[in-house]
């Protein structure tokens, strides 16, 4: 090994360094902002020292490089727009689109290297053969998948599971004929069989997510994301990266667990979701709702009881990031809070539609970390409450997830009910996203205030400031 392939190699592990380091710092809110900059920066080093590689080698012609840095400036330009400039509930599709345009980029890379090397010599090397093949099938696979995910999450496409008689078929045949043709690849080199290959993992990915309902999307999304990671460390090996590598397998196995979290915080097999079951949670439907007596109440009742509070415990919920209200939860908050009353916030793993969604969207409101609160340290608070504030947070509060036989058991959840009273933001006594009643509406400790989250925290503000001088 030369002395420049030393020092390539050694800057590629200290960015791979970065990337974990990074991924670690993520783990909390804290820190995450430079956790992302440090991952940022191994990227900056990886990218760099690739460029110095192709410099070194002089693999490249001036068209070549021109080309290079016109695709570097677009792409990169077009992802920084849309990362800067996209609302927080839209997070879900971009990620989406970013899974489809790196497992993508993925598969390219695999395909010109199949190319070029099938029409160089006779017969490939079989190593080779594996890991590109394999980037070609989980690559392309990712890149129609993640556009029909983002497609459905964009109202773009029907978002309800859609399935046809005999879709389940068509999945499995388009697998059998991927993997089968992959494997003939692999004795018989044929760019025509390569063709069938491509052609049947992107069906595949559009048969395998179009089944999928709207709410299910964000595991989807994460499932799709380690698939990207797994496409990319493929690609890694087929063009002897090790940054890449290392990259692709860091994405993979935290999409993985991920995917698998979540999952478990729904308490929902894998299969289970994949199959498709629970409707969106995004309809206001009109629904009978749970036995018994549901009081309302309005704005001037609810901030009597909030400005006379010496504890509140905001939850927010999918409904809240639907409604955008964050900026009018913090507002509350922060007039209570110059009021004397200690607020905080009870976050569920699972609330809302992606993970960490709260976080992120409480940030944004400017909301101190240390009043983020996660389940198992809030749970118990509860019973010191005065008033437990639920903005359109629903299936993350409901008691029926403590008892067996419902479609929530076993999910753990916000003890909401052990607070002193609770108030409920949302618009009707439509169902969550699991389509179930919820018990907390009928407490006697419970009133409802029907209305948009953002509405409703807006005359709330508006009625305790009236209160409070
Ligand atoms: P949900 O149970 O889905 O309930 C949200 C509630 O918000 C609905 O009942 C709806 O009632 C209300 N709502 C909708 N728009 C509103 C608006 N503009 N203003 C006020 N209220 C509004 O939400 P949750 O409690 O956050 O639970 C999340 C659910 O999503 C869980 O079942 C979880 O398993 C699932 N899920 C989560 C994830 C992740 S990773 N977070 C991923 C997939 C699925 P109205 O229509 O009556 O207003």
């Amino acid at each position: 090994m030369s002395g420049f392939t030393w020092v390539t190699q050694l800057i590629y592990v200290a960015a791979a360094a970065c990337f974990v380091l990074g991924l670690h710092l993520m783990n909390n809110p804290a820190s995450a902002r430079r956790g992302n900059q440090i991952s940022t920066g191994g990227m900056v080093i990886a990218v760099a020292t690739t460029f110095a590689i192709i410099v070194h080698a002089g693999l490249i012609s001036a068209t070549g490089w021109a080309v290079m840095i016109a695709g570097a400036l677009i792409g990169g330009g077009a992802g920084l727009y849309v990362a800067r400039t996209v609302q927080m509930t839209a997070m879900p599709q971009l990620v989406s689109v970013f899974n489809a345009v790196g497992g993508g980029a993925a598969a390219l890379v695999a395909i010109h290297d199949y190319v070029n090397l099938a029409g160089a010599s006779a017969g490939v090397p079989e190593a080779t053969t594996v890991t590109t093949l394999l980037d070609v099938l989980i690559g392309a696979v990712t890149f129609s998948g993640s556009i029909i995910a983002a497609g459905k999450l964009q109202g773009l496409i029907n978002a309800s599971p859609v399935q046809f008689p005999g879709s389940r078929a068509v999945n499995i045949a388009m697998a059998v004929i991927g993997i089968g043709a992959a494997i003939y690849l692999i004795v018989t080199p044929s760019v025509g069989v390569l063709i069938i290959v491509i052609v049947a993992a992107l069906v595949f990915g559009v048969t395998m997510v179009m089944p999928i309902g709207g709410a299910d999307m964000p595991v989807v999304i994460s499932l799709l994301n380690a698939f990207t990671g797994t496409a990319v460390a493929m690609a890694g090996f087929v063009i002897g990266n090790w940054a890449l590598i290392i990259a692709g397998a860091l994405v993979g196995a935290s999409g993985g667990i991920l995917t698998k979290l979540m999952a478990d915080a729904m308490n929902r097999s894998l299969r289970n979701i994949m199959i498709g079951g629970f409707g969106t949670g995004d309809a206001q439907v009109a629904v009978a709702g749970p036995a018994g007596d549901v009081r309302s109440t309005t704005a001037d009742d609810a901030a009597i009881q909030l400005a006379y509070a010496q504890k509140v415990i905001i939850v927010p919920g999918y409904g809240l990031a639907a409604a955008q209200a964050q900026h009018q939860a913090a507002e509350l908050a922060k007039v209570l809070e110059e009021h004397g009353v200690e607020v905080s916030y009870a976050i569920h793993p699972v609330a809302g539609r992606m993970p960490g969604h709260m976080n992120v969207l409480l940030a944004e409101a400017n909301v101190p970390y240390p009043q983020l609160k996660e389940m198992d340290e809030i749970n118990p608070e509860f019973p010191r409450a005065d008033v437990a504030l639920v903005v359109g947070a629903n299936d993350v509060t409901n008691p029926a997830a403590r008892r067996p036989g419902t479609a929530i058991s076993g999910m753990p959840i916000l003890d909401v009910d052990n607070a002193k009273t609770i108030i409920v933001i949302k618009r009707s006594m439509g169902h969550g996203y699991a389509g179930i009643d919820n018990e907390l509406y009928t407490n006697p400790k419970t009133s409802m205030f029907f209305a948009d989250a953002k509405s409703a925290l807006t005359e709330l503000t508006a009625a305790v400031k009236t209160l409070v001088g």
